[in-house]
């Protein structure tokens, strides 16, 4: 969380920083703030979001600074706590991503010695640290500032008297360089400055870099100088742009066609490479968050469908503290960004207790595509709206089509079968369009349910999940409290809770559970729930039993969550669009989850 940026060169630093925070602002909104040195420090910074920032921003001209935008762990959104922060004399400015853990301690011992602070953050103890150790050069300082710091920090600093330098350090949160022609950038990520340059280095654990507009430097904590090269990036920045679309997550719900091929032509299936992937695990575990994790469960049922491989699913953030086992899995780790800190957290702990890690990652060059021992890239190309839609829908691509290599690998699978399956998914981005062609429709029942406080999203099977992503982006986007439930049980106790009040969505789509699916339908609507049903084509019988039917092409169940999820994301879209929510940046959220 939290988007940082630093510039030295010969154009108006204030330009640059701010076009970069825009691009960042997916990382947290709260607060956000720009410094730039011109022989003395101007810094300005405020609670809200980059518009609110720049609307106050006066004409500050000078060609080094450092800006950032806030996603708040320590201390609430308020302009005190926003970043850059300054030591006390004002000279040293500096932006933070992570978290310094022994910051309690560290504060108390700096004010024992005279700092004073101003903000509650847990950052502000390491501008201090800068000043105390400072005697003329920021780069040493910074190397002595690492030291005394624990937890997790890409900070970007600069003294206003010396010029035109940037000082960056980096432990576990992400920090690139672009390098430029007589100008250098620092960024938390790559879109926040591919407008000047496509050639970057991306920094690693443990390194320090030091940045004039000549010079890119890199050494070590010990100061040890290390030679890197830059590499150039094929992304685009049309991505980063609404195209015409209300919102990001609109564009990228109808970008979903072409991700899906992207991805499916990623993953070389083919019969003439023998379906080859080099992997015959006897178990697997998929560990993930939020949205990665719900794609990692509809994952589950494919291993298990097409590999037979007893599968696993667990969220990254408890697979941690789970205990060591005698079993072996390979771990399955997915992310879209690449930098969450629960699941790289996770691959490390698996790769200590001597397992085989995979990564399923959407953002090339991030730092889980260093860490896990191999790479599967989805490619959905750069997702900014903060609920995730496309890279979800290529990490099922991405399941579908690990699944179908590994089920050849186990010998599961025919490669006949594998033949039909990979025919069979190079369809879907044509179904996939034939449910973004329902969006009106979906927009009329988004109306009738826009009212409810509480909703339940149903499904069995491999549906399951999709229903529990149902619920996800529902409730990240529209603040309407949703859960998803397994058909079956409701009556366990949450039937407890539906009513005429509580709208229903119900997948039941022509597989096994079908004639389930309708009893538990029957189940919610006999207490008077409004139940908006997803069934597959044709199925009249369906229409008897809810109040709206969206229908689905009619494709293998394996299938269905690429296109019940895509009418779950419509319908969480237009509720919050009727409900006027900022739906690419719903409150409390961000893109990149780099806390613990
Ligand atoms: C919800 C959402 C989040 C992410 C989660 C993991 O729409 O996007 O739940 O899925 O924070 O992020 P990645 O996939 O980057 O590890």
């Amino acid at each position: 969380m939290c988007g940082i940026i630093g510039y030295t060169g010969n154009r108006q630093a204030k330009e640059v920083i701010l076009s970069g925070l825009k691009r960042l602002e997916y990382r947290g909104y709260d607060s956000a703030g720009i410094a730039i040195a011109n022989g003395a420090m101007t810094l300005l910074k405020d609670k809200g979001g980059i518009d609110h920032l720049i609307s106050i921003l006066p004409e500050i001209r000078g060609k080094y600074g450092i800006g950032h935008t806030r996603w708040a762990t320590h201390g609430p959104p308020i302009k005190n706590n926003s970043h850059p922060m300054l030591d006390c004399k004002g000279e040293i400015a500096l932006v933070h991503n992570g978290i310094i853990e022994n910051n309690v301690a560290l504060r108390e011992e700096l004010m024992k010695r005279g700092h004073v602070f101003r903000s509650e953050t847990d950052t502000e103890v390491a501008v201090h640290l800068l000043e105390e150790f400072f005697e003329g050069n920021l780069e040493d300082a910074m190397r002595k500032t690492v030291t005394r710091l624990e937890g997790s920090y890409a900070l970007v600093a600069m003294h206003s008297k010396e010029n035109g330098k940037i000082v960056g350090a980096r432990n576990i949160s992400p920090l690139v360089v672009g390098v430029g022609k007589r100008e250098n950038f620092l960024a938390s990520d790559v879109p926040a400055i591919l407008e000047y340059t496509d050639r970057m280095i991306y920094l690693l654990d443990g390194e320090i870099v030091t940045l004039t507009k000549e010079q890119v430097k890199i050494t070590d904590f010990e100061g040890k100088e290390i030679k890197r090269s830059w590499q150039k990036v094929e992304m685009s920045l049309e991505g980063a742009e609404k195209g015409g679309y209300d919102h990001f997550m609109l564009k990228e719900i109808f970008e979903q066609p072409r991700a899906i091929q992207d991805t499916i032509m990623g993953a070389n299936l083919n019969a003439e490479s023998g379906y080859t992937l080099g992997l015959r695990p006897e178990t697997i575990k998929i560990i993930a968050c939020g949205t990665s994790y719900h794609a990692g469960y509809v994952g589950k049922y494919m291993f298990e469908e097409l590999a037979h491989i007893p599968t696993t699913v667990e969220l990254a953030s408890e697979y941690r503290f789970s205990s060591d086992t005698t079993s072996k899995p390979l771990v399955i780790g997915i992310s879209q960004s690449g930098e969450t800190t629960d699941t790289l957290s996770a691959i490390k702990t698996a790769q200590k207790r001597g397992l085989d890690t995979l990564g399923i990652v959407n953002i090339v060059g991030s730092t889980m595509t260093r860490e896990a021992d191999s790479i599967f890239y989805t490619r959905a190309g750069l997702e900014v709206g903060v609920a995730a839609t496309k890279t979800y829908i290529t990490q099922l691509i991405a399941m579908l089509s690990l699944a179908i290599k590994t089920g050849v690998a186990t010998q599961s699978l025919g490669i006949d079968d594998a033949r039909r399956l990979t025919n069979e998914m190079k369809k879907l981005p044509k179904n996939v369009r034939s449910v973004l062609d329902q969006s009106d429709k979906i927009f009329e029942i988004a109306q009738e349910i826009a009212g409810a406080r509480s909703m339940f999203f149903l499904g069995r099977n491999i549906n399951f999940p999709v229903a529990l992503e149902g619920a996800l982006k529902m409730k990240e986007i529209s603040y309407i409290h949703a859960e998803g439930y397994p058909g079956g049980e409701l009556k366990h106790g949450p039937l407890a809770l539906v009513t005429d009040e509580t709208p229903v969505v119900a997948i039941a789509v022509k597989d096994q559970t079908h004639g389930k699916m309708l009893g538990n339908i029957g189940e919610v609507s006999a207490r008077g729930a409004m139940v908006i049903g997803i069934g597959t084509e044709g199925d009249r019988e369906l229409e008897k039993y809810v109040d709206h039917v969206i229908y689905i092409p009619d494709v293998p169940p394996l299938f269905t969550p690429v296109l019940t999820s895509v009418v779950m994301q419509l319908l969480a879209y237009h509720v919050a669009n009727i409900l006027g929510c900022e739906i690419d940046k719903p409150r409390h959220l961000a893109k990149s989850v780099t806390v613990e």
